[in-house]
């Protein structure tokens, strides 16, 4: 099985080692030998995490996309632009696609899951949500039984991790914040992070998949985390609380209703105890009642372990999308007239 990886950053690079460190037990499950055959970058010249001697550098991400040995094509470079292009092409010339990227999946993903449909491909997208947590599976399969009636969680290690060494540490926002972006957490515009669109995005996915509804981002009411002081957390701690940046899907009425704005969570909630670039997520359904999942949320081979989850599913062929709205792509209801599961 012929791969080949567009972007060779964090997450990309991330692949790369946990593939070479658990290449025996990968080859096991999967049944078949993943060869990463080409990535494409900016720089060719460029020390990286991962090693690339046996894979072919490329600037041109098309000569990926328009190879016909590869396979299955790992979009890790981010952005909704180029990667956009780059995936609707690589749909159309019949390979499956595996991304981490959860701007395109909230703002392009009806579209992009219909396309791949239509070419009989596979377009998946586990690590776009929550990192290392597998819980797009776990809505898609795990509870599959249950009605959803909330997922609620912390969906952005960037800003639990501020959130977290202010409280704990004193410590100043931006400095903090430089050192999200220095450890790989923070998105390449970091004010995606701060100001709660990379949860909105991610909150979206979980949502359409949580209700089995479309994708509707634009629907995420959405607040950050830049306005919060130190004195902010100082009050909340004096008062028994953690302040904490919470993604909301819940049913309203027949309706379905998203938010993310920082919460107060009181100290003797699970939640609250979520620290770092942690994240967690809260599920409720209406056969299994509430359940809860912990896990990095960000990093290389956090994010490279739902990645290659991913592509082992396709390699095995056991890719499920036959559960919760994706499958009828075409007829799935709008959220907001209220016709949800
Ligand atoms: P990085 O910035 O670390 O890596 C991006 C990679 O894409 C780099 O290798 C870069 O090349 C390459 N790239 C960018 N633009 C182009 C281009 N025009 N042509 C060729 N190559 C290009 O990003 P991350 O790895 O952090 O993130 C990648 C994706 O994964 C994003 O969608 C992000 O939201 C998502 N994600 C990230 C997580 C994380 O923890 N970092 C976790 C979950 C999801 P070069 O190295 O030469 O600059
Ligand atoms: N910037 C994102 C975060 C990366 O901090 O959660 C993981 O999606």
């Amino acid at each position: 099985m012929n791969i080949g990886i567009l972007g060779l950053g964090t997450v990309g690079g991330g692949v790369v080692n946990v593939l070479n460190k658990n290449q025996a037990q990968i080859t096991r499950r999967s049944g078949d030998n993943i060869n990463i055959t080409h990535a494409a970058v900016r720089d060719t010249t460029q020390i990286r995490i991962c090693p690339t001697e046996d894979i072919k550098l490329t600037q041109d991400p098309f000569e990926i996309i328009n190879n016909n040995d590869i396979d299955v094509v790992l979009e890790l470079m981010g952005g909704t632009g180029l990667a956009k292009d780059l995936v609707e092409q690589a749909i159309e010339n019949g390979k499956h696609v595996v991304t981490a990227n959860k701007a395109l999946i909230a703002i392009h993903g009806n579209k992009l899951l219909a396309l791949a449909k239509d070419n009989n491909t596979h377009l998946l997208f586990e690590a776009a949500v929550a990192g290392g947590i597998p819980i797009l599976k776990i809505l898609e399969q795990g509870l599959s039984a249950n009605q959803i009636e909330l997922v609620a969680g912390i969906i952005n290690g960037t800003s639990n991790f501020i959130l977290t060494e202010m409280r704990n540490k004193g410590r100043d926002f931006g400095d903090v914040l430089k050192e999200a972006q220095a450890l790989g957490y923070a998105e390449d515009d970091p004010t995606f992070d701060v100001e709660g669109i990379d949860a909105a995005h991610k909150l979206a996915i979980l949502a359409s998949m949580a209700f089995g509804c479309e994708l509707q981002f634009n629907q995420v009411s959405t607040e950050g985390i830049s306005k919060i002081s130190g004195e902010d957390i100082t009050f909340a701690t004096e008062l028994g609380y953690t302040i904490k940046h919470l993604g909301i899907a819940k049913k309203l009425d027949g309706k379905l209703q998203m938010y993310v704005h920082p919460t107060l969570v009181p100290k003797t909630h699970l939640l609250s105890n979520v620290d770092g670039v942690m994240n967690s997520v809260l599920v409720k359904g209406n056969a299994v009642s509430e359940t809860l999942y912990y896990g990095a949320g960000a990093g290389a081979e956090a994010t490279a372990s739902s990645v290659i989850a991913n592509l082992i599913d396709i390699i095995k062929g056991t890719v499920n999308h036959d559960i919760l709205g994706w499958k009828s792509l075409k007829n799935i209801p709008n959220c907001n007239t209220g016709d949800i599961e």
